[in-house]
């Protein structure tokens, strides 16, 4: 008998050195060490032998046991680390391959310059106000002082939808709307962002492009007042050296009139290429509002006074830019665009 279980335990040892995996090796326990295992079946034996050899082969028995279960832990301790390292060989990463790249998209350069716009008015106080793009003749003409017959009518070809209803051709017409909104409040003092139409298409018009308006309305504002807003914009637009230059103009909505220009930011005022040698860049429009302006809106121009301006986000982005065919912001032709 103790031939035997030696003779099992050598048949174990060599079985487990064979196995790979935790399931050979729980084959193995139970096939030696389990209820109906092997050695387990000798021991049962054991009562047939003679009383003074059962202390002998009960120790042998044990031995053989131990020996067993020491090995089969031993090798279930390698058969586990030769798995983690296939694990680990397995799920290698190589960190020096090249990691797949996402483009991340950008604001259009209109909206960029139109952002930029809005900052600053946001910094001087104004709020700003939208409007309608289908709009009344009367907020688009009649209330700014462009009656039926105006020949100024002439100066913004219109996309008319019916004689009464058309596609704004400026922002101007969302003055109106506000201040029949604040009336008889003051201040008004708003920017006033959108898109307008107009009849009207080459290198640099667009049937539709961008404006921004402006307008102030408070008690005792002055010509002052315009020209300090809006040099304080030209030189956080276009950097503190811009000098601005106000040139008598006309429109209707406003008396009197001025068109706005800054110091050619390429040349400083010498002359050049994106000024054409004047040294100037017209930038908007502006004036102090018509007191009939005021008037239809519902304001008593002896009490009040404003000033308005009107700029195009295409015209100051083309300049800042160096942009010199307006289609291209429309094209959204991508390598035009990832360049801003
Ligand atoms: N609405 C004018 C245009 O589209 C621009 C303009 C000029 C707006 C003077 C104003 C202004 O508010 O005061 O040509």
């Amino acid at each position: 008998m103790e031939q035997r279980l030696r003779e099992l335990a050598q048949e174990a040892l060599r079985a487990l050195e064979g196995a790979n995996t935790p399931e050979e090796l729980n084959h193995i326990r139970v096939h030696y060490l389990g209820k109906k295992g092997e050695v387990t079946q000798v021991l049962r034996g054991m009562g047939a032998l003679p009383a003074e050899e059962r202390p002998r082969i009960g120790q042998v028995a044990n031995e053989v046991r131990e020996q067993i279960e020491t090995a089969l832990a031993a090798r279930n301790q390698h058969v586990k680390e030769a798995q983690r390292s296939l694990r680990l060989a397995a799920e290698t990463l190589d960190v020096s391959l090249p990691g797949v790249r996402f483009d991340l998209g950008k604001l259009h350069p209109l909206t960029q310059v139109l952002r930029e716009i809005e900052t600053i008015f946001l910094g001087l106080g104004f709020q700003i106000a939208e409007g309608p793009e289908i709009e009344l003749d009367y907020y688009n003409f009649e209330a700014l002082n462009l009656p039926k017959d105006h020949p100024a009518r002439d100066m913004q070809d219109t996309f008319f939808i019916n004689p009464e209803v058309l596609l704004r051709t400026h922002t101007s017409p969302v003055q109106v709307r506000t201040m029949e909104k604040t009336v008889p409040h003051v201040p008004v003092k708003v920017i006033c962002p959108g898109r307008v139409y107009r009849r009207d298409d080459d290198a640099t018009h667009s049937p539709m492009f961008h404006q921004v308006e402006g307008l102030v309305v408070d008690k005792q504002i002055t010509f002052a007042d315009l020209k300090g807003v809006l040099a304080t914009f030209a030189r956080q637009m276009f950097g503190p050296a811009t000098r601005t230059r106000l040139r008598p103009s006309y429109f209707p909505f406003t008396e009197p009139s001025a068109e706005v220009d800054i110091s050619c930011f390429n040349c400083q005022g010498s002359g050049c290429r994106v000024c054409k040698g004047s040294g100037w860049l017209e930038i908007l429009g502006s004036g102090m509002v018509h007191p009939r302006v005021l008037e239809m809106s519902g304001y008593n121009p002896e009490e009040v006074t404003g000033f308005a301006f009107g700029m195009g986000v295409e015209r100051i982005a083309m300049l800042k830019y160096g942009i010199d065919d307006l289609r291209l912001l429309f094209d959204n032709d991508i390598r035009f665009l990832e360049q801003f």
